[in-house]
């Protein structure tokens, strides 16, 4: 029997076989959740944004006190050898996510070095490919987003556990939902790994990044939207103006704009998925990336439905 062939990663300097790629159960990545990501994804086995993603890599290490002992440059041709590596795994139609993890390492002493992963993934097409057509929903929680007190929500961080339990909250009012955290202000942040992205009277409207991670896919929407003629601008949005908007989209490097019917199960929207601004953004997207996004994600998450089926006959 032939071996399937592995995906590679790149582990301290060295590439390997996903499955030999170790780290310390001493890492404080594993035991203080003390690093910071990034994920890439790819169009058309290119990679979308990698100088923003890297420059936000590189500016959440700052913040974090954490030094990968690489350039911009090295990390960029990194990202590059890892698409090259791994796109023989991946179909020709498929596309996937290259995910940075630096972390802290074995220690907080000054001079200790850093846990680097350059790793292959997946996009879960199977999580919100059906989404464009029927909307997303989504659920506020109890779990509030971490206020810049504590620390910059435009910080990548790998620390995700106030994430995880809204996550779960959501899932356990709405198995659909995705969940919608508020800022220590009650006003909307963000989503688990996604931005909001609302349209009232033809304009599209975000939370400023005060609260919520600076998502590169909402700076693409907004550059598309300044191309297409549609007033774009970053405010403090609360649940009411979600409620009552005329279109809601999730933001993120997976899905790019993917559209929301549901809020804390009320029908928002008129129900209708994409809105007329939304349905132009995702065409634009589409132009933009070479791909067109709503199809591929469709035309995915429908084979992994069917894998899922063909595994359990
Ligand atoms: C907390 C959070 N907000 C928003 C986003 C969307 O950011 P981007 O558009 O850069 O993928 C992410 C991405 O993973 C995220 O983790």
């Amino acid at each position: 029997m032939t071996q399937k062939a592995e995906r590679q990663v790149y582990l301290n300097g060295q590439w390997v076989n996903e499955s030999a790629a170790k780290v310390s159960i001493s890492d404080r990545g594993f035991t203080a959740g003390d690093g910071v990501y990034e994920a890439i994804r790819t169009f058309r086995h290119k990679p979308f944004r990698l100088d923003d993603h890297l420059e936000r890599l590189c500016n959440s290490l700052r913040v974090a006190r954490i030094d990968p002992r690489l350039s911009m440059e090295q990390m960029k041709a990194i990202v590059l050898e890892a698409i090259e590596r791994n796109r023989p795994l991946f179909d020709a139609d498929d596309d996937f996510k290259i995910y940075p993890t630096i972390t802290r390492g074995l220690s907080m002493k000054a001079g200790s070095p850093a846990t680097v992963i350059f790793a292959p993934r997946s996009i879960s097409w199977g999580e919100f490919g059906r989404h464009y057509a029927t909307g997303a929903h989504i659920v506020t929680t109890s779990v509030r987003k971490q206020p810049p007190e504590c620390y910059d929500a435009k910080v990548k961080s790998t620390s995700r556990f106030h994430h995880t339990l809204a996550d779960i909250e959501a899932a356990l009012v709405d198995p659909e939902a995705y969940c919608l955290m508020l800022g220590m202000d009650g006003n909307v942040a963000e989503n688990r790994s996604s931005n909001i992205c609302i349209v009232r009277k033809g304009r599209i409207e975000t939370p400023s990044p005060m609260h919520c991670l600076r998502g590169i896919t909402t700076e693409v929407v907004f550059e598309l939207a300044s191309k297409l003629g549609i007033p774009a601008v970053e405010k403090d949005i609360q649940m009411y103006d979600v409620i009552n908007a005329d279109e809601v989209f999730l933001t993120a490097t997976s899905f790019c704009a993917l559209p929301v019917t549901r809020a804390n199960g009320q029908t928002i929207c008129g129900g209708k998925a994409p809105g007329p601004v939304t349905q132009r953004i995702l065409d634009a997207f589409s132009d933009l990336a070479g791909v067109d996004v709503v199809e591929q994600a469709t035309r995915r998450a429908a084979r992994a439905k069917e894998k899922v089926l063909a595994n359990a006959a």
